[in-house]
């Protein structure tokens, strides 16, 4: 039997009746989403950035494998996870996509992190580039400032070894469960758009 679904065509213009069906239908689209950001961390070893040693769940695997081991909390080891998941469709402000991700189940100071990580990053390689290893400077004096350049330096940019051990995606999909199955503390999140 096909789902019931609202018929009008002007979201102004449905009724309570149409609305309890879409929200039904919202609950069981939202209780997937930790499915969905596995899939997008699976998905990014098929997309481009292919110069580097790892593919690119290689390489988020081995941040969150890295940051589980060190004894990083749950929020941490998934906001590593999916540091990168912006790649193939934000490619020049992948952690600010991956920070609205995160934003709605996690601190602002990880957030922030994950947001700010790409400048950060920049300390390590830019001048290959044709960039700055001072990007990160504009930062200098914020409250979290070296918890940025510690999650690069420990948790970003030293992992593209191939022969790293990393855990594989299953691992960490009852941490993405966890974090991306509570309820959203952003305002936002509670309207439908
Ligand atoms: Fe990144
Ligand atoms: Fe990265």
């Amino acid at each position: 039997m096909a789902a019931a679904k609202a018929k009008f065509t002007r979201m102004q213009d449905g009724t309570a009746e149409e609305y309890a069906v879409i929200e039904e239908a919202d609950a069981k689209y939202f209780a997937d989403l930790p499915g969905r950001v596995a899939a997008a961390v699976a998905g990014l070893a098929k997309e481009g950035l292919g110069g580097y040693a790892v593919d690119r769940t290689q390489h988020s695997l081995q941040s969150a494998t890295r940051a589980h081991l060190a004894g990083e909390d749950v929020d941490y080891v998934v906001a590593a996870l999916v540091h990168d998941v912006g790649d193939p469709l934000a490619p020049f402000s992948h952690g600010r996509l991956a920070a609205s991700m995160l934003k709605p189940f996690v601190s602002p100071r990880i957030a922030w992190i994950i947001e700010q990580h790409p400048v950060f990053q920049m300390h390590f390689y830019a001048p290959h580039m044709g960039g700055t290893r001072d990007a990160r400077e504009r930062f200098r004096g914020h409250e979290w400032f070296e918890d940025a350049a510690y999650f690069c330096e420990h948790y970003d940019e030293n992992c593209f070894d191939p022969n790293f051990e990393t855990l594989e995606l299953e691992f960490f999909r009852p941490m993405l469960d966890e974090v991306f199955g509570r309820t959203p503390n952003f305002p936002e999140t509670a309207a439908h758009i």
